[in-house]
């Protein structure tokens, strides 16, 4: 080449280099820009339980007391899946560094046991009886013991108990509008509602459905919550609520007793940490499995060059899967309420040990996951309708918050004369260990029914820390075990794609779950091509596309600003100021 051609491609390519490296890493996704807020940040899935969550923040609340408000709400305006009915897992990071997860997972009535879903020929009981609906399938509800404790504990002390329930109280009074997808979304499950009379009156109004811009009412719901505000979370396990609880499931065959009520607890857990290129991760531990699958798969991954894969690449995109396939084939085993059973945490999430599990994958071919069982060591030596929601406070508090009644509208019951839907939370148990569910997942004996127990969850409310340690971005997701792939793929696009909040929890996602053996995506989330190099792997794919879980977060940007993100895939508003 000539000189002077040689000098013009040379210009050519610094130019293009200059051009390209000042995009914006915006470009690569049509993501909306995060909400952007100097102070603090709610990011919820309803405005208005946002804005209450806010309105806490400007009155001296902290993260924690708005976040208690913000769970409140979401029971009346978000009855799909906000609840007081259910439970779930609180995960904090206070501004001097201290982390804490409160575990207010539901609590298996005493009643229950190993084979309390199948029948005499050990078939799985579907429908009312089983796990999934009705009375019998609900676990004794923690959310107002964990809320309480959190306040007790955490609280800023500037703001009662009741400034947080009583906003909520006059919205279940006054009603809001709703919706076109709440409408729909309630039509949707006419079917399921109309077989208990107070979800048939309260929700299908006896039939005469709900209309998008109606406003919608749960007078009963308002009287619970007032005498929640009044005498706090023992109304809920002693007092008049708890005796409308029992009463109402020993007229329905089911489980719940004062008794259990009585007995139910909160429980403060130490997080689960971890690091991901540097990155501290902090998570939920067991109960929840959604850390530790995490963890598992992002120590996998810190064996392969993600970065230069791309985010959607088939290359990346198959370490992601088969490292998911191996991880939750432990988690099949391996996971389970840890004061029931032996869960073998640090050595399911040691580098070493995923450095043994990465070795089996091979970078050309899919594993069968019958071929691929749960690692094997010797463990002496050591749902799915859920809503997260995140908060950061002025002082640099942050509370990262799922939780749950499992299905939509949970077991579908509404207790009599409370307004209150109930979980179906035992589905999360096994309900028949060793042999398939009703999805084709075979999970082992620790995750069996049992008195007293809290099923297996996937929640993964989590927070991530900057290299030099300050907090950086807080997430989670609602979606049964696809909460983990939702969460894990949204800090690997951060970390390893420099997506910011929005783009990262937007980003098309994938879901392989060990069993079935099948390889679930979105909509126009992967090309024909890649799909096609794939399938040449040997991964089957899902029959259809679908959402895999949604999920809201927060992250703190170099200058302390708070933005906001809520998944493109669902409702939801940040609010900050
Ligand atoms: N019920 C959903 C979960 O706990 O993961």
């Amino acid at each position: 080449m000539k000189l002077g051609a040689l000098r013009q491609t040379l210009a050519i390519f610094l130019v293009s280099f200059i051009f390209l490296s000042s995009i914006p890493s915006s470009f690569a996704l049509s993501s909306p820009d995060p909400v952007r807020g100097k102070n603090a940040m709610v990011a919820s899935q309803h405005e208005l339980a946002s804005r209450i969550g806010v309105d806490i923040l400007k009155k001296g609340g902290n993260a924690v007391d708005a976040a208690i408000a913000v769970g409140i709400a979401l029971a009346v305006v978000y009855p799909e899946a906000g609840n007081i009915g259910g439970g779930g897992f609180m995960l904090v990071r206070f501004k001097d560094g201290r982390t804490t997860a409160i575990d207010y997972r539901e609590m298996a009535p005493k009643a229950a046991h190993r084979d309390v879903f199948v029948d005499e020929k050990g078939e799985l009981t579907r429908g009312e009886g089983g796990s999934t609906v009705g009375y019998r399938a609900s676990g004794v509800p923690g959310t107002l013991a964990g809320f309480e404790m959190a306040f007790k504990k955490y609280g800023s002390g500037k703001v009662k108990w009741s400034d947080l329930i009583d906003p909520s109280v006059r919205l279940a009074e006054n009603g809001y509008v709703l919706t076109h997808r709440l409408a729909q979304l309630l039509y949707g499950y006419r079917e399921w509602l109309a077989k208990y009379p107070d979800s048939n009156r309260i929700f299908l109004r006896d039939g005469k459905y709900y209309q998008e811009g109606e406003n919608f009412k749960q007078p009963e719901l308002a009287e619970t919550l007032k005498r929640i505000s009044k005498d706090g979370a023992k109304d809920f396990y002693t007092g008049k609520t708890a005796q409308m609880v029992a009463a109402d499931m020993a007229a329905n065959k089911g489980l719940i007793t004062l008794e259990d009520l009585k007995n139910y607890v909160a429980k403060e857990r130490v997080p689960l940490k971890g690091t991901y290129r540097g990155h501290e991760i902090v998570t939920m531990p067991p109960p929840s499995s959604g850390g530790i699958v995490m963890l598992q798969v992002l120590n996998m991954l810190e064996g392969y060059d993600v970065r230069s894969m791309g985010s959607g690449s088939s290359a990346k995109l198959h370490v992601l899967a088969e490292a998911m396939r191996r991880s939750f084939a432990d988690r099949a085993e391996y996971m389970a309420d840890p004061d029931f059973a032996e869960v073998p945490v640090a050595k399911l999430i040691d580098k070493k040990y995923a450095e043994e599990r990465r070795s089996t994958i091979d970078l050309n071919k899919a594993s069968a996951s019958k071929d691929v069982k749960f690692g094997s060591f010797s463990t002496s030596s050591e749902g799915t309708e859920t809503t997260h929601y995140t908060v950061v406070d002025a002082e640099g508090n942050l509370v990262s918050n799922t939780y749950t009644i499992n299905d939509l509208y949970g077991s579908r019951v509404t207790i009599k004369g409370t307004g209150v839907l109930m979980n179906d939370e035992m589905d999360d148990f096994a309900a028949r260990p060793g042999r398939p569910n009703l999805f084709g997942l075979v999970q082992g004996e620790r995750n069996k029914v049992e008195g007293g127990k809290r099923p297996l969850s996937s929640m993964t409310p989590t927070i991530v820390m900057t290299k030099d340690g300050k907090p950086w971005f807080a997430l989670g997701a609602r979606g049964g075990p696809r909460i983990i792939s939702a969460v894990m793929q949204s800090v690997i696009n951060v970390i390893d794609h420099d997506m910011n909040i929005q783009q990262a929890i937007d980003s098309p996602r994938i879901h392989m779950q060990w069993l079935p053996d099948e390889l679930a995506y979105e909509m126009y989330g992967i090309s024909p091509d890649t799909m096609k190099i794939l399938t040449s792997y040997g991964h089957n794919f899902a029959q259809r596309p679908g959402n895999i879980a949604s999920a809201t977060g927060i992250m703190i940007d170099k200058d302390g600003i708070r933005l906001g993100a809520i998944d493109s895939r669902s409702d939801g508003v940040a609010v900050g100021y």
